[in-house]
């Protein structure tokens, strides 16, 4: 459903991203692990268009794209921006709207949506995320664990094929993290196709199907999350599961493997 192919990225003429291929299975969640400046970031930002390849593939549901060190066309990138939703470590919220103005917004702006049919929606998916009384807060009324609900919230919000998240619970106290990994492994269990890169290895063993390590731009090592997080095959992969020190505890919810 998403194949990034032989993608390239550089800034400043340093290789960020070397022929990176990733392909992720419609209803699949993908962890991408690895070091600090490994290319998780910019890997996700090049499945929504943040940042545009100098070469490579990629394909988002009926949409291909070849880069060829050209911007693509600005209705390329408002269909790919389309089929994704995007969540950052720092919950990004609009300050000065609700919780449900939040999440109503790009249904407003971006689909042009009547305010009662955008409202309605908006409402269910604060419900979802379990936060339906909070609808009238202010961002800065709420704990981080419930902006990032929030900005769960608003990323579903036009229904995107794939959910990009960044280090969606680095930000957070265990307890909070722990409410936000519950929301991701409700939505995995329910069939979104998720991307997540993480340092958190609660969260990707709670929710992925499927990992790849980065390592300097390069995928070292890729495989179903349950054998990669337990039994890697590549030293590095080894020396970077033990150094974050986080076991699964007791009690987090377990990714179930794919009927
Ligand atoms: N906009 C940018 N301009 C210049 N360098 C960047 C930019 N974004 C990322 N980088 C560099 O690209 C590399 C990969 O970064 P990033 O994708 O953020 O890694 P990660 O998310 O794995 O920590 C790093 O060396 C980082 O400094
Ligand atoms: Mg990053």
């Amino acid at each position: 459903m998403i194949h990034l192919s032989a993608i390239e990225k550089s800034f400043g003429g340093v290789p960020v991203l070397k022929r990176v291929s990733i392909s992720v299975a419609e209803g699949s969640v993908t962890a991408l692990i690895g070091p600090s400046g490994s290319g998780k970031s910019t890997l996700l930002r090049c499945v929504n268009l943040l940042e545009v390849p100098e070469a490579g593939t990629l394909v988002l549901d009926k949409e291909t794209l070849h880069f060829t060190g050209q911007k693509p066309s600005p209705a390329a990138i408002r269909r790919v921006r389309r089929q994704t939703g995007m969540v950052f470590q720092n919950f990004q919220l609009f300050p000065h709207r609700t919780a449900l103005g939040n999440v109503m917004e790009s249904l407003l702006v971006v689909l042009k949506w009547p305010e009662a049919k955008a409202r309605q929606r908006a409402l269910e998916l604060l419900d979802k995320v379990g936060l339906a009384e909070k609808a009238q807060a202010w961002p800065a009324q709420l704990s981080g664990g419930q902006q990032q609900r929030v900005a769960i919230a608003r990323a579903l919000a036009s229904s995107p094929r794939v959910l990009l998240c960044d280090e969606p619970t680095s930000a957070l106290d265990p307890e909070l993290a722990l409410e936000v990994v519950e929301v991701l492994a409700q939505l995995a269990r329910e069939g979104t196709t998720m991307m997540i890169a993480t340092h958190d290895l609660r969260l990707a063993a709670s929710v992925a199907h499927e990992a790849f390590m980065l390592e300097a731009g390069e995928v070292v090592e890729a495989g179903p999350s349950a054998e990669l997080f337990t039994h890697p095959r590549k030293e590095r992969t080894q020396r970077f599961i033990s150094s974050l020190g986080n076991d699964v505890p007791a009690g987090w919810p377990t990714a179930k493997a794919e009927a």
